[in-house]
């Protein structure tokens, strides 16, 4: 048995018929081609493969793609373009947030969620919202930095 569904992924609309099985992770990769979602643990842990749904991070590789019918998804293709970063991929490369570049779609996607939700008033704060997202460059220093740098621009007191 496969399954219609219908979704909207960085402002585009997709109808495709899937399996009620495949995940989303796969969904997003492989029918839609939207390779920048990585997979890293493939079981909850690493974060890698977080994706907004309908404004919320979600682990994709442990969501099925027919969960996610009606919804509106964004990737980290949904975040900028090479040509116009948004401001936190811009701040990712000022601080050198990232080294090899594998947890970075997941780190962004979740930054982006930490900063519309939270004041994020300390690093501390910033490092909880992240502490479901592995880096194993271990560059949780510069993306602290990186995600700071855009909370101080949005309250006006960047240095
Ligand atoms: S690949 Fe989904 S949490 Fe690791
Ligand atoms: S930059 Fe390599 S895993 Fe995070």
């Amino acid at each position: 048995m496969k399954m219609d569904i219908a979704v909207t992924v960085n402002g585009r609309k997709y109808q495709e018929i899937v399996e009620p099985r495949l995940l989303l992770s796969d969904f997003l990769r492989e029918t839609l081609g939207l390779t920048g979602t990585h997979v890293g643990c493939e079981h909850g842990i690493c974060g890698a493969c977080t994706v907004l749904v309908n404004g919320d991070s979600v682990r994709s590789c442990l969501t099925l793609a027919v969960r996610a019918n009606g919804a509106e998804i964004t990737t980290v293709e949904g975040l900028g373009t090479p040509e116009a970063l948004n401001e936190l991929q811009h701040q990712f490369r000022e601080k050198h947030g990232l080294q090899c570049g594998f947890c970075t779609p997941g780190m962004l996607i979740t930054g982006m969620d930490l900063l519309k939700k939270y004041p994020l008033a300390s690093d501390a704060e910033i490092r909880e919202g992240l502490s479901g997202n592995l880096c194993r460059c271990t560059g949780y220093q510069n993306i602290v930095a990186a995600i700071r740098a855009v909370v101080d621009q949005q309250d006006g007191n960047a240095s």
